[in-house]
């Protein structure tokens, strides 16, 4: 069917770092604390990176990048907090999320980054080095040969600090060219690395071209059977999203997001945009796939991030906007009032954006029709029909013109009640 699919949560499969035992199954890694703290602006506390870690398990996310350890002592304070805490407790089907540390593929890092993830019941290290031709020659400043030799041995040291969950990322993979990233990637996985996640670091791909990325590094990395790949979708063209779907059709088992999209520059794929669209369309237009998020607490966490963050989230942004479950037209209005599947895809609730009973989203403004005024004003106590209906109406148009963010429930009743004056 090309319907919505909105499947029930199947039960998430064991946990086994570079297998999934269910090939349908897609991993979300949410990097809110590490990507999304990277966004201008957007400092967190210990406290706060908690509170988001315990929501973030709440939610369902497998694995949690709770920082960078390097960066500065509260960030491997926050780290260890997190990994101590959230890394130990075992929620519902004896689910334990992830805590993983990043780390540039250096001794120092690696080892600051162990120290921050070492507690938690399921420890991972995400180490990683730019592969693309820009960076390696005027950032790095080192050859391709030397680059190979520095991931190799970064993934080693990972491994020979005890920790069986490695991820590597060669960074500006969606620069890079693809014959070098199978050679660097292969001596990788040779090395132990058990998550190959490929990052669009400059947000420069189409889907297809990602997605075909996908599918090149599925098809000639060797070892491929014993590594996960992921996607790491930056925004700079608005298709973080898009792009990561395009590389769960070609293979991708892991998906790196932020909630609300935040990050660098234009930020990053949303989880909440991919983790929806993988439960509207998984089943009928990506052979099934499906991930372990409840959706119920997608709307909770959003709020918590844009408050702790202090990055606002657009009204109009997917799923979780100010508007996204509004409706200001007339017709949109009178579609919603006698079927909500007219105009909503998504029912509020299930991402656990909670209206009030009776209430459809519908938005009085100058859009608005009769039907829908009609409506509010019995759901406000103040039932009108026939001529009063009308010339409440025309006196609710006159002053809608002038409300650009629309007509609250205060205002309505302040223009009945002064139609009653007049009379
Ligand atoms: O965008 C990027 O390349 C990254 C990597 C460290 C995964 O954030």
């Amino acid at each position: 069917g090309e319907g919505a699919d909105g499947v029930a949560r199947a039960p998430r499969p064991a946990y086994v770092p570079g297998v999934i035992s269910d090939p349908k199954y897609v991993r979300v890694f949410d990097t809110t604390l590490r990507d999304g703290e990277q966004s201008p602006g957007a400092t967190l506390t210990s406290k706060e990176k908690l509170d988001i870690a315990t929501s973030l398990a709440r939610l369902g996310v497998d694995i949690i990048e709770a920082g960078f350890p390097i960066a500065s002592p509260d960030d491997l304070e926050a780290v260890r907090g997190i990994a101590k805490k959230v890394g130990n407790e075992v929620y519902e089907d004896g689910y334990v999320p992830v805590i993983c540390g990043l780390s540039r593929a250096n001794k120092k890092d690696i080892d600051a980054a162990w120290e921050g993830v070492r507690h938690a019941l399921r420890p991972r290290i995400h180490t990683f080095i730019a592969t693309s031709p820009i960076h390696m020659e005027s950032k790095l400043r080192k050859t391709p040969d030397e680059v190979v030799a520095i991931a190799v041995e970064a993934v080693k040291y990972a491994r020979s600090l005890g920790c069986d969950d490695v991820e590597f990322s060669p960074e500006d993979a969606g620069r890079s060219d693809p014959e070098f990233l199978y050679r660097i990637l292969s001596a990788v996985v040779e090395a132990g690395a058990t998550t190959l996640n490929i990052p669009d670091t400059v947000g420069i791909c189409l889907p297809d071209e990602f997605g075909q990325l996908i599918a090149g590094i599925k098809a000639n990395v060797k070892g491929i059977e014993g590594a996960v790949i992921s996607t790491h979708c930056q925004n700079d063209l608005g298709l973080s999203t898009a792009n990561s779907l395009a590389g769960v059709a070609n293979g991708a088992r892991q998906v790196e997001c932020t909630i609300n999209g935040i990050g660098e520059r234009a930020g990053n794929a949303s989880l909440e945009e991919v983790a929806m669209s993988i439960f509207m369309r998984g089943q009928s237009r990506l052979a099934g796939a499906y991930t372990g998020i409840n959706p119920v607490y997608i709307y909770p966490t959003s709020q918590m991030v844009k408050n702790y963050s202090g990055m606002a989230i657009q009204p109009h942004k997917a799923i979780v906007g100010a508007n996204a479950f509004a409706h200001e037209s007339g017709i949109h209005q009178d579609g919603m009032l006698k079927n909500k599947l007219t105009y909503e895809i998504i029912a509020p609730e299930q991402i656990g954006y909670f209206r009030g009973e009776n209430d459809v989203g519908v938005v009085m403004g100058k859009h608005s029709g009769r039907h829908a005024l009609s409506s509010k004003l019995k759901q406000l106590g103040v039932p009108m029909e026939g001529d009063a209906l009308d010339e409440v109406f025309n006196r609710f148009k006159l002053v809608a013109e002038t409300k650009l963010g629309g007509v609250n429930d205060d205002e309505l009743l302040a223009i009945v009640r002064d139609g009653e004056s007049v009379q």
